[in-house]
This record gives C-alpha cells, structure tokens and sequence, in this order.
C-alpha cells in the first residue's frame, strides 16, 4: 500500500501525472504545492473545510473509563471510575494572515476545478465574509449558488449573547450554464408540520433548503474518528449526491480525517484527499483500511489496526 518516503512530506506534483487514471489518492503535504501538481480542471467537485482562524490550536482528547474502586470519580450506582486518556490529537488553526494563507490556494483550485465544476467552502461566522471577497472575485459573486447555514445544537451556551450554533458553507460554481445538481438524488426531510400539506407529500417529504439541520459527530457511535473538527458525514453525502455524479473525481484539500472521502467513497466516487498534519493521516489509515484502490503519497500507511480502533 506504500508509494512514498515513509512520513515525509509529499514533493510538489509527485506522482500526480496520471491522476485521471487512478481511483482515490491520499497525499501528506502542504496543499499549496499538491495543488501546484495537480493538472487543470481535474476535479468535478471540491470541498474544503479550512482551518477558521480561531487562532487556536484545536485538540480532542480521547478518554475510556473503566471501573476502579480507587477511581477519580463517581458514576452510575456510586461505581467508582478511573479515567484514562487514550492520547490527544491537535492541529495549529492559526495564521497570522489568513487571505494571504487562502488566496494562493483557492487560485490553484480554481484551476484543477473541471468547467462544469462546483466548489463548497466550509467556513464559520468570524471569517466568512472575507472569503466570501475572495470567492466573489475568482468565480464572480453570480456564481456564488448559496450560502449554507449548518445549524446544530451542542456545546457551551454563554450567557453574555446568542451562542452561536452554525457554520457557512459557500456554495459556488464555475460555470451558471452547465453544472450538476441532481436534485432528485437529494435525500428528502420530514415537513416541520406534515399535517398541512396532505398525505402524499407529507409521506413523500420535503427538499432541504439552504437551512441544513443536522447533529454534530456523535462524541461516541461508528463514525467519530477522534480528529478535531471532524464533520459529519450526513453534510458531506449531501453535498456530493447534489454537486456530483457517479465516477466523478472529489477533491478534499484541508481533508482532517478524511470525511468527504469516505462520503464519496460510499456513493460511487472517486477522491483525492490532501493534509500536511500527519495525525490526520494516521486517523485517515485507519478509517479507509478497508477502502481497496488507495494510494498513498508522501506517508506509508502501514496500518495495525482499522476503523473500530478510532472510536
Ligand atoms: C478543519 S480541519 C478539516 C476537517 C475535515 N473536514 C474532517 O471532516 O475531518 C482542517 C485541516 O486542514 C489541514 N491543513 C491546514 N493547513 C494545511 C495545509 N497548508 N496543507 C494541507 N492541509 C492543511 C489541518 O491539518 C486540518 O486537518
């Protein structure tokens, strides 16, 4: 399964030549430079979730708990319980300038973006309306289709105004006359009131708008990784049912843990995937252990456990 130096970083454009050719490929580098290699509008889709700028360095840290008289602390029935930490993951989310971080990268995208192509950009509130600037000028700001609010409900609640419970997700295309979106492949939503709009439809349900309700990563259940920021895989299906179709080519170059691939995996597409944190490598091992036609570059994916060990 290797293809690169063991846990070095990918070499500007290496091995991308025949890209058209190969199913998925995962690649450890800085992005900018894959890109760089990456032929001209190679990808039907791209999806990118960027570091927001938080100006902190994002971690998780995974616990298990385990039944211990001498534990630090009290659980169900009085049972003490100790608390062991199963290792910490982190990434740096800071740059002290953010457009000048994205913009050469987004040009870039551009580029490997086929014509027909689409282009989600997943940001938050703080950032949002710079890179909505940088997008409107590379596409166009009529190009610019939606922008999607993921609304979800966990966390903190400060008390000092509204918590602030959604991210943005920028939806553009690079060409208003011939793109794809499948709107009956769309997966449909129970109406808010079924008993307004009768029987058949209220069965049949209703089309997500721009309004996306959905759950954060469950903290435990199949699809939590362990990765910091890791988004679910219900928004990804979504984005790639509607803006792609089968055998196309989804390209992920911030990919974290590796959810848009394992999306378009499940729905009959091909991914490159691109990420200079080699944790996220790590958990992406893991997590496609039992996807076959995987190439890796610049990282040797010697994999001892699989995707069960991630939870
Ligand atoms: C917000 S996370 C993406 C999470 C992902 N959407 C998921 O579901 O797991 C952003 C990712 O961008 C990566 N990243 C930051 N700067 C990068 C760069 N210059 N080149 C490649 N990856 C980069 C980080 O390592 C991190 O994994």
């Amino acid at each position: 399964m290797t293809d690169g130096p063991p846990d070095g970083i990918a070499e500007p454009g290496v091995g991308t030549a025949n890209l058209e050719e190969d199913l998925n490929r995962i690649l450890l580098g800085d992005n900018l430079e894959v890109l760089r290699g990456l032929p001209d509008g190679l990808a039907d889709l791209i999806y990118v979730d960027p570091p927001f700028n938080t100006g902190r360095v994002q971690r998780r840290t995974r616990i298990r708990t385990r039944r211990s008289p001498n534990g630090d602390r009290t659980g169900f029935k009085g049972e003490r319980y100790r608390t062991e930490s199963l290792g910490t993951k982190r990434f740096r989310d800071s740059f002290d300038d953010y457009l000048a971080f994205l913009e050469p990268r987004l040009v870039e995208a551009y580029r490997v973006l086929a014509p027909h192509g689409s282009l989600y950009f997943h940001i938050d509130y703080r950032e949002v309306h710079r890179c909505r600037f940088l997008l409107d000028e590379l596409f166009g700001p009529d190009n610019l289709l939606n922008e999607i609010i993921w609304a979800y409900d966990f966390g903190a609640r400060p008390k000092t105004r509204w918590p602030a419970k959604h991210d943005n997700i920028l939806f553009y295309v690079k060409n208003l006359s011939d793109y794809v979106f499948d709107v009956d492949a769309i997966e449909r939503i129970p109406y808010m009131a079924p008993g307004l709009v009768g029987p058949d439809k209220a069965a049949r349900g209703k089309l997500p708008t721009d309004t996306w309700w959905h759950t954060i990563v469950p903290t435990s259940g199949a699809e939590r990784t362990g990765y910091p920021t890791q988004k679910p895989l219900g928004i990804l299906r979504r984005i790639v049912t509607a803006s792609s179709r089968p055998g196309d080519l989804v390209l992920d170059f911030f990919a974290g843990s590796g959810t848009t691939g394992m999306a378009a995996h499940e729905l009959g597409r091909r991914f490159v995937l691109v990420d200079d944190n080699p944790e996220a490598l790590e958990v992406m091992a893991k997590r496609f252990a039992e996807v076959p036609e995987v190439r890796w570059e610049g990282y040797e994916a010697c994999v001892s456990g699989s995707a069960e060990d991630l939870r």
